[in-house]
């Protein structure tokens, strides 16, 4: 039965007013309905397309996320090249003459001839994008990569909802290239920041940095969680759009088909009104949401830029005018310090405060004792504070110059013989920039660290357990090692509940959270312990290794130097970290409260079971979560890749197992289930006695 001409007509009036709410979100900035209005409809048109899958479009809101990873971005060649733009030196006012006057020269312009007319608009510090649509519908968005040959990362842009999937127009032009600017707002990368951090993941340094790694993913998915943002600003290959007059135009004609457009723009007429504007927006700058690196002034009228064309790569008709790097100089008041996971103390300068890069900072890293040395700061010093990439103030130097008689040298071992959280004793080892707390858990500072490493998503993976919970765990003494989390008589409902921000429910969901995690895998539990050094690659490199727990605890230097990828430095470490008398102790209180199954050790020079083979996994399997059956899959030695191709060896298929399937029956790709999957992992029993069953045989024949 096919869908009734109503329900095609429910379909795409849903589909309507969902673009219209992304539009008015998005593009107006001006929200028609409350969140959970939007997501009424999203599900409603969900479900419609569910009942009625012929109905589903690629240019349906529902179809963003693709689910689909892709082995390499593929490269795109654009039919128009992407040029960059020229730089104006010179970031006073002047710059702004040397422009225009450069312009009119190249006119042929009179001094007594009218002003040039141009477009005023701001330089976003982000990726430029090339966004393709053929009769109305968004096919391609492609990076500008070397300016001729970028890459295709259609599917991440598809998961963003500033950018339409299909034109706000009934008559679509046969195609459009929109070109335009993706970039982080600084409130939202400050967010995905934290929880990055919350999740042992790696730390951005700028805006800039997290929109461009998060735009280059391989899986889409990931993309979806990251909050891009795009501005239009230009045109690339163009059939059947009547082109406006002017560059104002075009960003008009862009805005009403749907492309959100920067309102920080202005048509103006000269020199003077150039410089204008740069001073208007570095007084702005600060306060704007984004990181802006200058303003942009490109002609207006579209038949004189044609007339002014290009030199080499760059247009005659645009410049970018940037400002000065944003440093100042301001006192530095005294050195605190910060204890991090593994008792690393890091150099804090406390600033007499001083307001740059639009924000007022009081506080910038000075890194290490040998940075300090290098740059010669001095307590009492005038410093010059720099917000590197925007975001992370730190102190660039001192200005000898302006020091005030003799001022001691700062020997951060002597000013912090004990640690200022705890009271241990701080040590340098003697190749080591870093000087630590040896505290270990006993310390408040690295008991929080640890136990925020402990419960991150890589890590044990207890949802819910942040930084604010954290805190108040180990400032209420209700939990001093990770290994108490699991103590029903330290955290339960009652001492949860008395945590500030935690309601009964979110108590509740803790506990479970905390219930949940007691089943893991040992690459985790290792990750989890927070050794210095030891990342999650070599967590499970270990764990595949040595098999179980007790070969881990037992192994010296030598024995863990023969782990792949283990040098001397992650072998001290680790042997470090298990000589600690309080490391065993929680280390042996956390066995014996959780589970993960243990395998016999690899041999040095056994592969593993699945060495060399590329398995997928695709939906839901009986007992393994799809992290643990990877996780197995790796301890084996095998890699896991998130879509089928001719070069996967098996698929394990769990139930709703959708189009990975099919794919891999139409290549024929040896199809796995749970069972079949850990009757692979058993390792060999011992000796000569033949593998049981045939199968296993087989599968390890190419
Ligand atoms: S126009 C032919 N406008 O700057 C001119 N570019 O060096 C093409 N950018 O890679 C670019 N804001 O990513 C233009 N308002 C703006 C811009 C802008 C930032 C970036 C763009 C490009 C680079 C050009």
């Amino acid at each position: 039965m096919s869908a009734s001409p109503e329900i095609c007509a429910q379909v795409e009036s849903l589909r309507a007013e969902l673009s219209r709410h992304d539009y008015a979100y998005y593009v107006l900035a001006a929200p028609t309905v409350p969140d959970a209005e939007y997501d009424r409809l999203f599900r409603q048109l969900q479900q419609l397309e569910a009942d009625w899958p012929e109905l589903v479009r690629p240019d349906s809101p529902t179809q963003r996320v693709s689910g689909q990873a892709a082995p390499e971005l593929a490269s795109v060649d654009h039919v128009v090249p992407m040029l960059s733009i020229r730089t104006e030196t010179d970031t006073t006012a002047a710059g702004a003459e040397t422009f225009d006057a450069r312009v009119r020269r190249a006119l042929g312009l009179e001094e007594t001839d009218p002003p040039v007319e141009y477009a005023a608009e701001l330089k976003f510090d982000g990726l430029a994008i090339n966004l393709r649509y053929e009769n109305g519908v968004l096919v391609q968005a492609a990076t500008r990569g070397d300016g001729a040959t970028g890459e295709d990362v259609t599917s991440n842009v598809r998961t963003m909802r500033c950018i339409p999937l299909r034109l706000l127009t009934d008559a679509p032009p046969p195609v459009l290239e929109v070109r335009g600017e993706i970039y982080m707002r600084r409130d939202d990368f400050e967010r995905l920041n934290a929880a990055q951090e919350a999740r042992g993941q790696k730390q951005f340094v700028n805006p800039r940095n997290a929109a461009a790694g998060s735009l280059r993913q391989l899986d889409s998915a990931i993309t979806a969680q990251r909050p891009l943002s795009f501005f239009a600003y230009g045109l690339g290959e163009v059939q059947g759009w009547a082109l406006p007059d002017t560059h104002g135009g075009i960003l008009d004609g862009l805005r009403a088909l749907g492309f959100p457009v920067c309102e920080h723009r202005a048509v103006l007429a000269g020199a003077a009104a150039l410089a204008e504007f740069h001073a208007r927006i570095a007084t702005l700058r600060a306060t704007l949401p984004f990181d802006i690196d200058g303003v942009v002034y490109k002609v207006n009228r579209l038949a004189l830029q044609q007339a002014l064309g290009f030199v080499s790569r760059e247009p005659r008709w645009a410049v970018a005018h940037k400002y000065p790097a944003q440093e100042v100089a301001t006192r530095l008041l005294g050195i605190d310090v910060q204890v991090g996971r593994t008792g690393a103390l890091t150099p804090v300068a406390r600033l007499e405060p001083v307001f740059v890069g639009g924000v007022t900072v009081t506080n910038a890293t000075l890194h290490n004792q040998g940075e300090i040395d290098r740059k010669d700061v001095r307590v009492g010093d005038w410093v010059i504070v720099r917000r590197a990439g925007d975001v992370i103030p730190e102190v660039v130097g001192a200005i000898p110059e302006r020091r005030e008689g003799e001022l001691p040298r700062f020997d951060l071992m002597a000013a912090y013989p004990v640690c200022p959280e705890c009271g241990s004793h701080v040590v340098r080892g003697e190749d080591e920039a870093v000087a630590r707390c040896t505290g270990g858990l006993i310390c408040p500072a690295q008991c929080k660290q640890a136990i925020l490493h402990f419960a991150a998503r890589r890590a044990m993976g207890i949802d819910g357990l942040g930084e604010q919970i954290v805190n108040q765990l180990v400032e209420n003494a209700i939990v001093k090692t990770p290994a108490d989390l699991y103590n029903p008589a330290l955290v339960n409902d009652d001492t949860l509940a008395g945590l500030e921000r935690m309601g009964r429910k979110s108590a509740e969901n803790l506990l479970k959270a905390i219930e949940t995690s007691r089943t893991t895998t040992l690459a985790r539990f290792i990750f989890a312990l927070g050794i210095r050094n030891v990342g999650e690659t070599t967590a499970k490199d270990l764990a595949r290794h040595f098999g179980g727990l007790d070969a881990l605890l037992k192994a010296d230097e030598e024995a863990l130097l023969q782990v792949p990828d283990v040098g001397p430095v992650v072998a001290r470490s680790i042997v470090d970290f298990l000589a600690e008398a309080h490391n065993q102790t929680v280390i042996a209180e956390l066995r014996a409260v959780l589970h993960w199954s243990e395998s016999a050790p690899v041999a040095m020079d056994a592969p593993g079971l699945l060495a060399g083979k590329t398995l997928v996994l695709t939906g839901t399997l009986p007992t393994l979560r799809r992290d643990e059956a990877q996780a197995l899959i790796e301890a084996a030695g095998g890699k896991v890749s998130g879509s089928v191709s001719k070069k996967t060896h098996f698929l394990v298929a769990g139930s709703d197992a959708g189009s990975k399937l099919e794919k891999a029956q139409q290549l024929g790709v040896t199809v796995l289930d749970e069972a079949a999957l850990l009757a692979m992992l058993k390792p060999a029993p011992p000796q000569a006695e033949p593998l049981a069953g045939d199968m296993q045989g087989n599968l390890f024949e190419d």
